[in-house]
């Protein structure tokens, strides 16, 4: 069976900066640590006045072309994932494919484009599209660009705006990858929820903490349906779990429930129930209440516990570093979580070549899905040409009064004239709307 998966992989940021401890939190008059600490996050990036979600994704996928020397003809398919989206009708993809056809000789009238949505959880759908795409064999040889773009920005005052961000990961999903390749195996954890929607506004109405517990519900029943195909699932068995990661913060949740999950039944909950016990089961109980207390206090206990303090900051740790500093990309928050964990990996001079990672990535309204993916030869090349530690040390700081511009201007209710922050040097730049009310990109050398 032909390999496929990620080939390679992209990142750009938006180009300004929110630090959360020195800018955020004085004007908030919150304790920085809430956001360090607790959140888990030190800055959010931003778009500048020329970059949207279109200028983001084109120069993610430009990047990607360029350093893998593709063409528009070696590209068969191009779906965006976004919920940032500007228009019910003409998806983002041809904004991107309309850009980067201004840098190449060739067109992408044979490449099938769309737009996928299903809150976060729509870039690893849009994987599995182009995934599914290959194996049917209706690829022609050609590969798929997967576009995951968004501007993560909430209402000011919202409790979400101190998660907020913005940037884009492109990523090449082709037979024989040199990153990763994803498993055929799959789980599920979907059910209709209210906990986070955009119902025609740009803006999210969020309930923030049912959000957190619609999001350990779904990933917890995603864990057991991929279980269900796969087998049981071992701590050991994943060199990184990288989770969608709206913040760190969430992400140690996640972790702790997937860690008692996986260890039931094992020789490690055996060994540990000599410091902290058993695991609560539930039959031991006459009320789902004193039940869902009891796994409470468990896996508080669980968390400190060495066996799993070792297994966080090996596993899981390593995937936040870059969510940390960029805050949440929605659709590709799970995706540069990923990244970041391989670039770890790399900069420590691990052999990870057929190790497996654990991918939890998630929507709001909502759905969890979980699936495997292998380490393949090449993915150290692929890592280490990755210069996301450049664009973010090189993003504009801005003061709390220049935020709230940028974030008006970024309002699509609002009409603010901004100037640029940075000057733009061989990218992607909006310029401004046409008769149809289309938006308008150019390149600039
Ligand atoms: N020092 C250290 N820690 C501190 C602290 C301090 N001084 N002050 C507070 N904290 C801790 C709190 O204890 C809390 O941690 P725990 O949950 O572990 O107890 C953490 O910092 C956050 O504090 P609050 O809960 O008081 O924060 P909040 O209520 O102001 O906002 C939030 C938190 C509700 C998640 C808000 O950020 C939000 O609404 N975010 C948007 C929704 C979201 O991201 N939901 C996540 C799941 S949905 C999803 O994943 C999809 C998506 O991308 C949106």
């Amino acid at each position: 069976m032909t390999a496929v998966g990620i080939d390679a992989i992209e990142i750009w940021t938006g180009k300004l900066k929110l630090d959360l401890a020195e800018t955020f939190a004085p004007e908030k008059g919150e304790d920085p640590e809430k956001y360090t600490k607790g959140l888990g996050l030190h800055a959010s990036s931003f778009p500048d006045a020329h970059e949207d979600i279109v200028t983001m994704g084109a120069n993610a996928a430009h990047r990607l072309m360029d350093r893998k020397g593709l063409t528009p003809d070696d590209i068969g398919r191009i779906d965006v994932a976004t919920e940032s989206a500007f228009d019910n009708s003409k998806p983002v993809s041809t904004y991107i494919a309309g850009c980067l056809e201004q840098v190449y000789d060739e067109d992408f009238h044979h490449a099938n484009k769309g737009e996928r949505k299903f809150a976060c959880i729509a870039g690893t759908q849009s994987l599995d599209d182009a995934y599914n795409w290959i194996k049917a064999g209706r690829n022609r040889g050609r590969s798929a660009l997967v576009v995951a773009t968004d501007t993560a920005l909430y209402a000011r005052g919202d409790p979400g705006e101190a998660t907020q961000g913005a940037g884009a990961v492109a990523m090449l999903i082709s037979e024989d990858p040199n990153l990763v390749e994803m498993s055929a195996e799959q789980g599920y954890g979907s059910a209709d929820e209210t906990d986070f929607l955009k119902p025609n506004q740009q803006f999210p109405s969020v309930d923030g903490k049912r959000s957190m517990q619609v999001y350990l519900a779904r990933m917890r029943e995603a864990l057991e349906d991929y279980e269900s195909v796969a087998g049981a699932s071992h701590p050991e068995d994943f060199a990184y779990v990288p989770f969608h990661t709206p913040f760190p913060g969430m992400v140690r949740k996640a972790a702790v429930l997937a860690y008692r999950h996986m260890i039931r039944g094992t020789p490690i909950e055996e060994e540990l129930a000599e410091e902290i016990g058993f695991q609560p089961r539930e039959e031991d109980f006459e009320d789902r209440e004193e039940y869902e207390e009891a796994i409470r206090d468990y896996m508080d206990e669980l968390s400190s516990t060495d066996d799993y303090r070792e297994w966080y900051d090996a596993t899981i740790e390593p995937t936040l570093s870059i969510s940390r500093e960029v805050g949440n990309w929605y659709t590709g928050s799970v995706h540069i979580a990923r990244a970041a964990a391989l670039k770890q990996a790399a900069e420590e001079g691990r052999d990870l070549a057929g190790r497996k990672l654990g991918v939890g990535s998630y929507g709001s309204g909502a759905q969890a899905e979980i699936h495997a993916e292998t380490v393949q030869e090449g993915w150290k090349d692929e890592i280490e040409a990755l210069n996301i530690d450049e664009q973010n040390a090189a993003r504009y700081d801005l003061s709390f009064d220049e935020y709230e511009n940028v974030h008006d201007r970024h309002n699509h209710d609002k009409t603010i004239e901004m100037e640029d922050f940075t000057v733009p040097d061989g990218e992607f730049v909006f310029t401004g709307t046409g008769r149809m009310n289309e938006r308008l990109y150019d390149y600039v050398e």
